[in-house]
């Protein structure tokens, strides 16, 4: 592993000065966008006494910020109260107030455009506002999921534009943001993190930044390796939960069980590691990431074929659970068409409030293209309002026995701990369940279609 070279000497002053500041927490840190990312960041930094001001273009997210009115799952209640007390944390949409900021985060999103390819606007934007008033001794740091180059060749000549000169002036580094929403065991804090700088100054800075809240630093020779890096690991998983469903389909074609052969097969102590079935892939990083890393592959002439296949066949999976729940109701004499169906959770995944790029807003959207009454219930997701690609707008329903009863087919998308599946199953006619939720149901198992 790299070693972070110590190369700033009293000569640096600017940098001194600031390095210093950073391991005394006394540095001004501004967090732009206070999301799933950029809110349990903020909360870190702010724990350990850094002046955190929250930068967010969304006013009613500041206003309630400012109230401690926490909305991020990850975030204890009490810890954001605590802090916005204190003074400690507070947050704005005036952009100005990025001069008084000693480090700044950038937290914004980096989703597709509708012909999939990276929208790195948000970035771009964040980019101009720290420009406008960028001055001698800031670190800048960016945490969003981009493709390798985006911090020297996008954000770099933006700031440089100020006549400020990097790794004297000012300092830029990639850090990418692994946090894992749901997750009791890995937080912010005990969740290893790698970070590029542009220079070995601009490293030393922000390795300095992130040891103070964070376990395990692990310093990359670039901006572009750490960026390489992020993409890679999501890539990893969509590539093994692309192999799992393609064999989940020939299961289903040679009559065999996905589920139990996966577990069997995460038995072997070594050399495999478990990845599952379901109905598709969801969430903020998994659909999108890796084709940001397919777009620049481009600009080398080089195509990423894995990335394309996995994409593929987990946008196959959603048509294929349609299938599955075709086939389950021809079994009880019944078409999709005019079927009830009750989704179970349409979560990108279990026990969070995330619904962006759900696989169970396609879902939705197929069966209810086909002639399917669909409703569902969710109790993290009171609303799926239309976004992205998706035109579903409905609200989640009580969760009663006599919709339950009443389903010609209740469909698990997401299967969150908090449902009774012992309880779901005795009352429902038919169970199509997505995510082995069902696995320890004893009884009624005649009713229960496993995809
Ligand atoms: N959510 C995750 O699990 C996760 C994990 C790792 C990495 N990431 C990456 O982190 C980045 C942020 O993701 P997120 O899930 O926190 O997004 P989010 O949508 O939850 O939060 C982004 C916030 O940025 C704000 N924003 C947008 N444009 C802005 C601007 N110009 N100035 C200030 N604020 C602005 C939005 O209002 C929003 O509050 C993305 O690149 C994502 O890929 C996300």
């Amino acid at each position: 592993m790299l070693e972070v070279q110590q190369v700033i000497t009293a000569a640096d002053s600017v940098a001194k000065a600031l390095k210093d500041k950073v391991e005394q927490h006394t540095a001004r840190v501004g967090v732009i966008g206070l999301g799933y990312v950029g809110l349990p960041l903020a909360v870190e930094k702010g724990k350990v006494g850094f002046p955190v001001i929250g930068f967010d273009i969304n006013s009613a997210r500041v206003a309630r910020v400012n109230a401690g009115d926490n909305y991020i799952g990850d975030v204890k209640d009490s810890e954001l109260q605590d802090l916005v007390h204190q003074g400690i944390l507070t947050a704005t949409t005036d952009f100005s107030r990025l001069a008084e900021c000693d480090v700044v985060i950038i937290c914004v999103p980096t989703p597709l455009t509708v012909t999939r390819d990276p929208d790195i606007s948000y970035i771009a934007a964040s980019t101009e506002q720290i420009a406008q008033y960028l001055r001698s001794g800031q670190l800048i740091t960016l945490e969003s999921t981009t493709y390798p180059g985006t911090t020297e060749e996008v954000i770099l000549p933006l700031l440089t534009k100020s006549g400020l000169q990097v790794g004297k002036d000012f300092f830029l580094a990639f850090s990418p943001e692994r946090v894992d929403p749901g997750n009791k065991r890995f937080s912010t804090k005990n969740t290893s993190k790698v970070v590029g700088g542009v220079t070995p100054i601009c490293l030393e800075i922000a390795y300095a930044l992130y040891t103070q809240t964070i376990v395990n630093v692990v310093p990359v020779s670039s901006p572009a390796a750490a960026e390489l890096t992020k993409v890679f690991e999501n890539t990893y998983r969509a590539v093994n939960i692309a192999m799992v469903n393609e064999l989940m389909l020939l299961c289903d074609r040679m009559g065999l069980d996905i589920w139990e052969v996966v577990e069997a097969a995460g038995t072997k102590p070594f050399g495999i590691q478990t990845f599952y079935p379901g109905p598709g892939v969801g969430g903020h990083c998994i659909p999108i990431d890796p084709f940001y890393l397919t777009w620049k592959a481009r600009e080398y002439d080089f195509h990423t074929r894995f990335i394309e296949l996995a994409g593929e066949i987990n946008t196959e999976v959603s048509y294929y659970v349609i299938n599955k729940i075709t086939r389950a109701l021809n079994e009880h004499n019944k078409s999709v068409k005019d079927a009830a169906i009750l989704v179970l959770g349409v979560a990108y995944k279990k026990d969070i409030d995330d619904v962006r790029e759900s696989p169970a807003l396609k879902i939705m959207e197929l069966l209810h293209g086909w002639g399917a009454k669909v409703s569902y219930h969710d109790p993290f997701i009171p609303v799926v309002e239309p976004h992205g690609g998706s035109t579903v707008h409905l609200e989640s329903i009580p969760l009663t026995d006599e919709k339950l009863a009443d389903a010609d087919c209740v469909l698990i998308l997401t299967d969150h701990s908090i449902f009774d599946y012992d309880h779901v199953v005795a009352k429902a006619k038919l169970v199509v369940d997505t995510r082995n939720a069902t696995k320890e149901v004893k009884q009624n198992r005649e009713r229960i279609v496993k995809i």
